[in-house]
């Protein structure tokens, strides 16, 4: 069939079937698929037994709840990413620090604190790398912001997360941290360690059969958002991983890779409190003023609660 052929067709399904008044968007973005996958049907002779295959693979995936892994791994969150940049861009909006992916693993509802946090509740204490990060939110004039909320979640030694890993307390690695009066925000936590998809699932399947690796370099996600500024989805990749520009999601950026300074001397030892080395990571975040000219940074989405 011609693509017009199958245009046609596919709208007799879609449009014309319909009896009653329609949603007009779910209508004209299912119409676009269902087209979209058609064409690629005819002009690829997808067997049906490929077909059904890949039905089993999705229909696997979502009961697996894998979905929100493979769309990063298959660069669709990336995509948002880009178009969401683009769409700033085109509303005036530049510099700010760069957003990357959220990836399916935030948990709502972590503990609150002002200023300061610890994220880790100490088990992995004797085998990880002791970690300070701080800084400062600003606004898009380059004032700090008192009381904006920093979301901080990352994963553990063995790069797993809490809660989705219910060996973990809950709520380890993960608090919300509201600034001080001066903007600053900071929090004490272990070296996260880089991590791959679950093996032998259904997103390692995959990308197996496209020969590609399900690794990520470590990182620390963020949300950030304070009142009247465009909220900010972002993560900090620890220098030096060795996927740090290999991630199988694609979402090291330049500007966020922070340098990791390794500190020893007694002084600072003494100042922190702390009885031995740590590392180091200062970390501002520079936001976006809210407008109404560009679509809401506050992606809604289902995401878990504990
Ligand atoms: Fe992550």
């Amino acid at each position: 069939m011609t693509h017009q052929e199958i245009d046609q067709l596919v709208k007799s399904w879609i449009v014309d079937a319909a009896t009653r008044p329609a949603n007009p968007r779910v209508q004209q973005v299912v119409l676009r698929l269902v087209g979209d996958l058609c064409k690629a049907m005819e002009d690829l002779d997808i067997q049906p037994s490929e077909f059904w295959a890949g039905l089993e693979f999705l229909t696997k995936a979502g009961k697996a709840n894998e979905l929100g892994l493979l769309t990063p791994g298959l660069g669709l969150e990336r995509f948002m990413d880009i178009r969401a940049d683009e769409a700033e861009a085109r509303a005036g909006l530049a510099g700010g620090t760069p957003r990357t992916i959220e990836g399916p693993l935030y948990v709502a509802g972590a503990p609150e604190a002002i200023g300061f946090a610890r994220l880790d509740d100490g088990t992995e204490s004797a085998q990880g790398e002791l970690v300070f990060m701080q800084g400062t939110v600003y606004d898009a004039d380059g004032q700090p912001l008192p009381r904006a909320k920093v979301e901080v979640w990352h994963a553990n030694l063995l790069g797993n997360y809490s809660f989705f890993d219910p060996t973990q307390s809950n709520f380890n690695l993960r608090r919300t941290i509201y600034t001080d009066l001066d903007g600053r925000y900071g929090f004490q936590t272990i070296m996260p360690k880089g991590y791959g998809c679950p093996p032998g699932g259904s997103t390692a399947t995959l990308l197996d059969l496209l020969g590609r690796h399900g690794q990520r370099p470590a990182h620390i996600h963020f949300f950030v958002s304070a009142e009247g500024q465009r909220k900010l989805t972002t993560q900090i990749n620890i220098d030096g991983d060795e996927y740090l520009w290999d991630d199988f999601a694609f979402a090291s950026r330049e500007g966020l890779v922070p340098p990791v300074v390794r500190v020893s001397d007694p002084a600072a030892l003494a100042a922190k409190g702390v009885d031995g080395p740590f590392a180091s990571i200062d970390f501002d975040f520079h936001l976006h003023r809210e407008i109404a000219a560009a679509p809401s940074a506050d992606v809604e989405r289902l995401r878990a609660a504990a």
